[in-house]
């Protein structure tokens, strides 16, 4: 039997995944020893490999078959514009993507100034500010802490990730435009989907009874 291989998104998804996959017979024992500095674990028995990457990389793995499924956050899926089917939403990881800045930039946005936007998603930015508004900006792409961009000059907004929106409020941010929900989703391989569709197939299907039955 070939081996399914399973990729998932390092951190909090990946054990919250994990719990998930446990509850449909799907098991890994080592991969949950947090010491381990091991790459890729692997259940014989069921035919399972893992392994966890960085989440930017999950669809890359997945769209070259080095993985057959990934489990990665919506955010990610966009802004690498990978080939593969997103086949499930784990509703889990809730939040949303979102214009934010001073309440005063909210004016810049509705006359389509030239504005600059500071963003760890450069690409969502450029499809949401081009191809949905239609409003020339200028995308500055930056690694973390966006929140910072606004407060000291960089930029007048910024696109980002807003869960709770404490980060926001404590830092007199807010939410300006809202540009799509996400969550973490399943992604599979498209030729997997064909050769292993049978085994795939059973695993979707698994948890999304399980995602159902736990509402
Ligand atoms: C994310 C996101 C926001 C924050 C939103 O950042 O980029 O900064 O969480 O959460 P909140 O609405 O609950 O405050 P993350 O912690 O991933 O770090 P980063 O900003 O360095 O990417």
């Amino acid at each position: 039997m070939r081996y399914i291989t399973i990729a998932l998104a390092k951190g909090r998804l990946a054990r919250k995944t994990l719990e998930m996959l446990e509850q449909i017979g799907i098991t890994c024992e080592e991969i949950k020893d947090e010491k381990t500095r091991k790459l890729v674990f692997v259940n014989e028995e069921l035919g399972f490999k893992f392994f966890l990457a960085k989440p930017s990389d999950v669809p890359t793995y997945v769209e070259y078959g080095a993985a057959d499924i990934g489990v990665v956050g919506k955010d990610t899926i966009l802004e690498e514009g990978r080939t593969l089917y997103e086949v499930c939403d784990l509703k889990t990881g809730n939040c949303r993507m979102c214009v934010c800045g001073p309440a005063s930039a909210k004016e810049k946005l509705s006359h389509h100034e030239l504005i600059r936007v500071a963003t760890k998603y450069p690409n969502i930015a450029k499809d949401y500010f081009y191809n949905k508004k239609h409003q020339t900006v200028e995308i500055i792409k930056l690694n973390g802490s966006v929140e910072l961009a606004p407060i000291v000059g960089l930029a007048e907004v910024i696109v980002d990730i807003v869960e709770t929106g404490a980060t926001l409020k404590e830092n007199g941010l807010e939410v300006l435009e809202e540009i799509c929900p996400l969550s973490a989703r399943i992604v599979v391989n498209q030729v997997s989907m064909k050769m292993e569709n049978e085994r795939i197939s059973k695993l979707i299907n698994d948890l999304r009874n399980y995602l159902d039955s736990d509402k």
